[in-house]
């Protein structure tokens, strides 16, 4: 099973258009699949109110264990390219050129505004090469890493995708402005890695619990208080912390192998990384605001513009 990563792009620019726009929304539906039986998540107000014995903590272990188990529920849709619209699009993602993957890029329009946590080098290159020594041999060119200066938690979107918030230069100044002063009152967060997971899409990605610090939950209060007039509907479940390590674009190397083997085989790859870096412990001390203006730059290596904001921990 060989997987072709370039695409016959005859059918025109219209078709690349098109493929781009749902490519993207695929791209927001990965974990979408957190908003399954946690709607009252969203609203953060409302679910610690509604049911105060789940802990913010208790509220990421089920969202992680519903991702846990989506991967053996959904079997590997990133394999069935052809077939299934979805994996021939993220496939379009990207290009084989001078024999390395490389991103296909396209720009955003109005640039993508996110509010991600950072996490420092210092923490994240050693998972990147836990990631690339568990993984790289197997998948050749079939996987995309995270650039590791690049790792980074999504908070909450000003303007995405599915629903973009168009904004002068001086709104931008101005809702940038706000993020600092919400840096200002966030305390930094120790976090540990709860488990990696690997979803149905492709996309392996760490899970992280908090161990002390503001929680995400009061994060994206504390966002969305400042930000107005972002989309009402955001991309991730209130609870979520979570970081995307790689993507699986294909099969592995050993083309024999069978269908109902190759889950397996993933599941073991998986263990494998988490028995090398779960329960590692991390400090995030950066709010960044970013402009992105190609889609998904953070995650392909596009252009942005990032403003660092350090976390202050100030009471307001
Ligand atoms: C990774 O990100 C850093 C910081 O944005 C950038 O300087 C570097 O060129 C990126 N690496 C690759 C391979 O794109």
């Amino acid at each position: 099973m060989d997987v072709a990563l370039v695409r016959n792009r005859s059918n025109g620019s219209k078709t690349v258009v098109l493929i781009w726009c749902i490519c993207v929304c695929f791209y927001f539906l990965i974990l979408q699949m957190a908003f399954k039986n946690s709607s009252s998540h969203n609203h953060p107000a409302a679910s610690s109110s509604s049911d105060p014995s789940v802990s913010n903590g208790e509220q990421r272990s089920i969202l992680y264990d519903k991702m846990e188990k989506d991967l053996e529920e959904h079997g590997a849709r990133f394999l069935q390219h052809g077939e299934t619209s979805q994996s021939l699009l993220l496939s379009e993602l990207f290009t084989v050129k001078d024999g390395s993957l490389r991103p296909v890029l396209k720009e955003a329009k109005p640039p993508v505004r996110a509010n991600v946590l950072y996490l420092n080098p210092e923490y994240s290159i050693p998972i990147a090469e836990a990631v690339k020594h568990v993984f790289k041999s197997y998948f050749d060119k079939a996987i995309w890493f995270q650039n590791s200066s690049l790792y980074h938690f999504s908070m909450f979107h000003a303007s995405h995708h599915i629903l973009p918030v168009p904004a002068t230069v001086e709104e931008v100044e101005a809702e940038a402005t706000a993020v600092k002063a919400v840096a200002e009152g966030i305390c930094p967060l120790k976090i540990v890695l709860d488990r990696v997971v690997l979803t149905s899409t492709g996309v392996l990605m760490g899970c992280w619990q908090v161990i002390s610090g503001t929680d995400p939950i009061s994060i994206r209060v504390k966002l969305r208080a400042a930000l107005p007039h972002a989309p009402e509907k955001q991309l991730y479940d209130a609870a979520i912390l979570h970081t995307s390590f790689a993507r699986l674009l294909g099969s592995p190397k050993a083309a024999s192998m069978e269908q109902s083997n190759q889950l397996q085989f993933f599941q073991e790859l998986v263990s494998r990384l988490n028995d090398k870096i779960r329960g590692f412990e991390a400090f995030v001390s950066e709010l960044w605001y970013v402009e992105e203006y190609d889609v998904l730059a953070l995650a392909l290596d596009g252009r942005l513009n990032v403003r660092r904001f350090q976390l202050g921990c100030n009471r307001a």
